[in-house]
């Protein structure tokens, strides 16, 4: 089983290219060894996976980044996503509105026979024409519902709790709510630069098991 995803960006694309790497073209098996790591603590996966062999039998799939699409032109992920000889689209969404550059933005996605949709830095709040055609999923730097919006990095550092972190969750209409799949956490670090650097290394951790287990749940009706 093969599963077309598209990868929506609007900047500079680390998310993007360590899903690329990760999973681009690679077959799965869930594990029952659900993913940790030395410095973050990690919530809300239900299992692992890990590459599959060949002549492997168990629940198996692949997943295939069928398209990188950016609504800005000018986003650094561009380059990241043509040097990984990822198809990208650019659909400029500026001067149009919401409505219509979610269909735009719909219609392109069905050209491509995309399955799910994976926010990676999507600067854009989504109608229904798009959440009704599509299943999506983000990634937002706080621990959801906390902190929500374009600034959650800086909101969480400044806040009075002493803990932070990244969560994956299912897209809907509404600004970074839906379902969450999976959250990491990681303590206040003693600068807003260390803090930054070390919520993107927990989304780059956290993004592809999350992914995985979209997809896992997506296929087995989970
Ligand atoms: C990430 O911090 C992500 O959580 C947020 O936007 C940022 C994108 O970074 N939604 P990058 O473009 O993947 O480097």
């Amino acid at each position: 089983m093969k599963k077309n995803i598209a990868i929506l960006f609007s900047g500079n694309g680390s998310n993007l290219e360590r899903l690329i790497r990760q999973l681009h073209n690679k077959t799965f098996i869930p594990t029952n060894e659900i993913p940790i790591h030395e410095s973050f603590f990690i919530s809300g996966l239900k299992r692992g996976f890990r590459e599959a062999r060949d002549n492997e039998d168990g629940n198996k799939f692949s997943i295939n980044v069928a398209l990188a699409l950016s609504n800005k032109k000018n986003a650094y992920g561009v380059v990241r996503a043509q040097n990984q000889g990822i198809k990208t689209i650019v659909c400029e969404s500026k001067g149009k509105d919401r409505e219509s550059f979610d269909m735009e933005l719909v219609n392109i996605l069905k050209e491509h026979d995309i399955e799910l949709c994976v926010l990676a830095g999507f600067m854009r709040i989504l109608t229904p024409n798009f959440t009704n055609n599509f299943k999506a999923i983000n990634i937002h730097p706080s621990l959801l519902p906390l902190y929500k919006g374009a600034n959650g990095i800086e909101d969480s550092f400044n806040s009075p709790m002493v803990l932070g972190g990244v969560s994956v969750h299912y897209v809907t209409s509404e600004l970074d709510s839906g379902e969450i799949i999976a959250q990491g956490v990681i303590p206040k670090y003693e600068s807003l630069e260390i803090y930054e650097e070390r919520i993107h290394a927990l989304e780059h951790f956290l993004y592809p098991f999350a992914l995985l287990e979209a997809v896992y749940r997506d296929i087995y009706g989970i």
